[in-house]
Protein backbone atom coordinates (compact mmCIF):
# COMPACT_ATOMS: atom_id res chain seq x y z
CA UNK A 1 0.00 0.00 0.00
CA UNK A 2 1.27 3.44 -1.21
CA UNK A 3 1.82 5.87 2.11
CA UNK A 4 -0.25 9.00 1.42
CA UNK A 5 1.86 12.27 2.73
CA UNK A 6 -0.09 14.09 5.10
CA UNK A 7 1.84 17.38 6.14
CA UNK A 8 1.83 18.56 9.54
CA UNK A 9 -1.73 19.80 10.76
CA UNK A 10 -3.57 17.78 8.64
CA UNK A 11 -4.50 18.20 4.85
CA UNK A 12 -4.92 21.50 2.95
CA UNK A 13 -8.71 20.39 2.82
CA UNK A 14 -9.10 19.94 6.72
CA UNK A 15 -7.12 22.80 7.65
CA UNK A 16 -8.84 25.93 9.04
CA UNK A 17 -8.84 29.07 6.53
CA UNK A 18 -7.18 32.08 8.16
CA UNK A 19 -9.32 34.32 10.51
CA UNK A 20 -12.29 31.97 9.61
CA UNK A 21 -12.38 33.39 6.47
CA UNK A 22 -14.45 30.87 3.84
CA UNK A 23 -13.22 31.93 0.28
CA UNK A 24 -11.04 34.05 -1.62
CA UNK A 25 -13.17 36.75 -1.48
CA UNK A 26 -13.70 36.70 2.18
CA UNK A 27 -9.64 36.31 2.85
CA UNK A 28 -9.03 39.85 1.10
CA UNK A 29 -12.60 41.34 2.07
CA UNK A 30 -13.09 41.94 -1.29
CA UNK A 31 -16.54 43.48 -1.90
CA UNK A 32 -17.47 43.42 -5.00
CA UNK A 33 -19.33 46.17 -7.32
CA UNK A 34 -23.06 45.22 -8.27
CA UNK A 35 -23.96 43.75 -10.63
CA UNK A 36 -25.56 45.31 -13.61
CA UNK A 37 -27.49 45.42 -17.32
CA UNK A 38 -26.72 45.29 -20.43
CA UNK A 39 -29.07 44.51 -23.82
CA UNK A 40 -28.38 42.20 -26.24
CA UNK A 41 -30.57 42.40 -29.38
CA UNK A 42 -33.14 44.08 -27.13
CA UNK A 43 -33.06 41.31 -24.46
CA UNK A 44 -31.77 42.52 -21.04
CA UNK A 45 -28.82 40.29 -19.55
CA UNK A 46 -27.50 40.44 -16.17
CA UNK A 47 -23.18 41.39 -15.92
CA UNK A 48 -20.72 41.29 -13.09
CA UNK A 49 -18.14 44.02 -12.91
CA UNK A 50 -15.03 43.17 -14.63
CA UNK A 51 -16.99 40.59 -17.67
CA UNK A 52 -16.19 40.56 -20.88
CA UNK A 53 -19.17 40.70 -23.08
CA UNK A 54 -18.77 36.88 -24.47
CA UNK A 55 -18.76 36.01 -20.68
CA UNK A 56 -22.33 37.51 -20.18
CA UNK A 57 -23.41 35.94 -23.10
CA UNK A 58 -22.18 32.54 -22.12
CA UNK A 59 -23.72 33.20 -18.50
CA UNK A 60 -26.93 33.89 -20.28
CA UNK A 61 -26.94 30.94 -22.48
CA UNK A 62 -26.12 32.45 -25.88
CA UNK A 63 -23.59 30.68 -27.98
CA UNK A 64 -23.89 32.17 -30.86
CA UNK A 65 -24.19 36.06 -31.98
CA UNK A 66 -22.98 37.10 -34.92
CA UNK A 67 -23.15 35.32 -38.82
CA UNK A 68 -20.26 34.83 -41.62
CA UNK A 69 -20.13 37.29 -44.65
CA UNK A 70 -20.26 34.07 -46.87
CA UNK A 71 -23.59 31.79 -45.79
CA UNK A 72 -24.71 33.44 -42.96
CA UNK A 73 -23.05 30.68 -40.81
CA UNK A 74 -23.49 31.65 -36.82
CA UNK A 75 -20.51 32.31 -34.88
CA UNK A 76 -19.45 32.88 -31.40
CA UNK A 77 -16.55 32.62 -29.32
CA UNK A 78 -13.99 30.25 -30.11
CA UNK A 79 -10.52 31.16 -28.72
CA UNK A 80 -11.03 33.87 -26.11
CA UNK A 81 -7.95 35.30 -26.74
CA UNK A 82 -8.49 38.10 -29.33
CA UNK A 83 -7.33 36.35 -32.00
CA UNK A 84 -9.44 34.32 -33.96
CA UNK A 85 -12.14 37.33 -34.68
CA UNK A 86 -15.28 34.52 -34.53
CA UNK A 87 -17.03 36.48 -31.33
CA UNK A 88 -17.18 40.24 -33.39
CA UNK A 89 -20.62 42.24 -31.97
CA UNK A 90 -21.45 45.38 -32.65
CA UNK A 91 -21.66 47.23 -29.33
CA UNK A 92 -23.05 50.53 -29.03
CA UNK A 93 -23.34 51.30 -32.88
CA UNK A 94 -19.84 50.22 -33.58
CA UNK A 95 -19.38 46.97 -35.96
CA UNK A 96 -16.75 44.12 -35.16
CA UNK A 97 -15.65 45.16 -31.85
CA UNK A 98 -14.20 41.60 -30.00
CA UNK A 99 -16.83 40.02 -27.63
CA UNK A 100 -13.85 38.30 -25.73
CA UNK A 101 -11.95 41.02 -25.18
CA UNK A 102 -14.44 44.18 -24.50
CA UNK A 103 -15.51 44.31 -21.12
CA UNK A 104 -19.02 44.61 -20.41
CA UNK A 105 -20.12 47.92 -19.14
CA UNK A 106 -23.68 49.16 -17.87
CA UNK A 107 -26.41 50.11 -20.43
CA UNK A 108 -24.64 49.08 -23.13
CA UNK A 109 -26.65 47.88 -26.01
CA UNK A 110 -25.21 45.28 -28.09
CA UNK A 111 -26.26 43.80 -31.33
CA UNK A 112 -26.06 40.44 -33.61
CA UNK A 113 -23.76 41.26 -36.35
CA UNK A 114 -24.87 40.58 -39.64
CA UNK A 115 -21.66 39.56 -42.00
CA UNK A 116 -19.05 42.37 -41.88
CA UNK A 117 -21.65 44.67 -39.96
CA UNK A 118 -21.71 47.65 -42.46
CA UNK A 119 -24.79 46.59 -43.91
CA UNK A 120 -26.71 49.39 -41.85
CA UNK A 121 -24.01 52.56 -42.08
CA UNK A 122 -23.93 54.84 -44.61
CA UNK A 123 -20.48 54.01 -45.69
S1 LIG B 1 -13.11 34.41 -29.41
FE1 LIG B 1 -11.39 34.59 -30.73
S2 LIG B 1 -11.15 36.73 -30.90
FE2 LIG B 1 -12.78 36.54 -29.52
Amino acid sequence: MAKVYEPEGGSEANRPSPRGASSPAALVRAAPDPAFTVTFDGRTLTALPGQSIAAVFWAAGILSWRTTRAGGEPRGAFCGIGSCYDCLATVNGRPNQRACLVAARPGDVITTQEGTGHADLAV
